[in-house]
């Protein structure tokens, strides 16, 4: 998970023995690529010396509201509208209280109070101290305030009161941070827009199973993910989308509900669904590894060994691709795809030209995790003018660009 990489961190440092995991959680966040800033309160610096926290930062530490050096004042406005989040660890039940109840009197409760971003807090006391009703109720407050409460085990605030007080160990406080920014991305990622409302897009994905007899195949390594990932991406932007695919596995799941899917087998299943689609779609994006060839005739009982040589006679499939781009009508796009293992742009460009595309994405073998079976891919978008290169991306990332160039058209 690199969730952390690049975000800023305020950590607030109380007045508590487990002051010193603060250097812990520190140096965690900043392996992960976060920038952390520290505001320590007058007690926190009794338990834990700025030097070491400015050293394992980068940067001074922040205590008082003007800077002792120079007098410059120390802008609490600006640290809450800098930080991605903020950290409260450890937190004691006396700076919970304060804030709570809005008592400004340093400088880490006047930055939570102009705080824009998430706040996290967590608690480290003894227990009775914790289990006092005015410590549950300070915590309910502020958990009512929108903010959150790391507990040891739960990694939340939990009901039960066994255990609790001491502050949660640094790597699961650090794990709480990664957790809520990759579903923070998540969230991002499946954010509904409408650049494509109104579309119908057809894509096709998968492999297809060209049947020897009942029980064997002819297939492929294809595993749906590149075809799946661009339905998803063409769904999240508005479109509608008919995606046709061959046999993949139970995991592969859509997320939106204006994808509608056909499941078919063998080429031929794949052609008739498509022809009968393309009519009325803006575009298709045909994604699919269809196999080229199938078996001349498919055996009704199951092929039994003889010892004698096996030959199975194989007949041509249809060519889905280039029977849509003959039937392209003005208006409509048709997007292909290429994976080759030699003379990649000279065959891409050949394909784009025969199959009538209008434009073709390439991916070659010789580049490490492009192509089946991976999460990943590296593609060259090819138009008739142009090409592109782009780096090793996620399948979902690539998808983005793919749909970007269709939506350029
Ligand atoms: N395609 C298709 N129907 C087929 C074969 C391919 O729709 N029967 C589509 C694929 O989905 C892809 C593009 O055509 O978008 C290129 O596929 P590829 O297998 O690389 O092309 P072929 O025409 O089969 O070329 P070759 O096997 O000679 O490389």
């Amino acid at each position: 998970m690199d969730s952390l990489q690049g975000k800023k961190i305020v950590l607030g440092i109380t007045g508590s023995i487990a002051a010193y995991k603060s250097c812990l959680i520190i140096r965690q966040l900043i392996k992960k690529g976060a920038e952390v800033q520290v505001v320590i309160t007058p007690a926190g610096k009794e338990f834990i010396t700025p030097i070491t926290l400015s050293a394992l930062t980068s940067k001074p530490v922040i205590s008082e509201f003007f800077a002792q050096r120079d007098g410059t004042w120390h802008s609490h406005v600006d640290l809450g509208l800098w930080a991605d989040v903020m950290l409260i660890a450890p937190a004691t039940a006396s700076t919970i209280g304060k804030m709570a109840n809005g008592v400004a009197d340093n400088m880490l409760i006047t930055t939570y109070l102009s705080m824009k971003a998430p706040v996290f807090i967590a608690p480290a006391m003894d227990l009775d101290m914790y289990a006092h009703p005015s410590t549950q109720q300070n915590l309910k407050t502020l958990q009512s305030y929108g903010n959150h409460i790391i507990e040891p085990g739960t990694g939340f605030l939990a009901s039960k009161l066994e255990g609790k007080g001491r502050m949660e160990e640094p790597e699961n406080i650090v794990a709480c941070l990664e957790q809520f920014f990759s579903q923070q991305n998540c969230a991002k990622e499946n954010t509904q827009q409408d650049s494509m409302k109104g579309k119908k897009v057809l894509i096709t994905a998968g492999p297809t199973y060209e049947k020897i007899d009942p029980v064997r195949f002819i297939g492929n390594y294809s595993s749906g993910k590149m075809g799946f990932a661009l339905a998803n991406e063409c769904a999240r932007r508005g479109a509608q989308v008919e995606l046709v695919c061959g046999p993949v596995s139970a995991l592969m799941q859509t997320k939106f509900p204006n994808i509608h899917r056909i499941d078919v087998e063998s080429a031929q299943e794949m052609f008739v669904a498509c022809k009968e689609l393309y009519p009325s779609m803006d575009s298709a994006i045909l994604c699919a590894a269809v196999a080229d060839f199938a078996p001349e005739t498919t055996a009704e009982q199951k092929i039994k060994r003889t010892g004698d040589d096996m030959i199975i006679r194989l007949k041509p499939n249809p060519d889905i691709a280039a029977s849509l781009g003959q039937m392209k009508k003005q208006g409509q796009t048709l997007v292909g795809f290429a994976l080759e293992t030699n003379d990649e742009e000279s065959n891409a460009q050949a394909k784009l030209k025969k199959k009538n595309f209008d434009f073709i994405v390439l991916n070659s073998l010789k580049d490490e995790g492009a192509g089946f079976r991976t999460d990943t891919n590296k593609i060259t978008i090819i138009t008739a003018a142009n090409k592109k290169d782009y780096p090793l991306k996620t399948k979902e990332e690539v998808a983005k660009d793919i749909v970007d160039e269709l939506e350029r058209l």
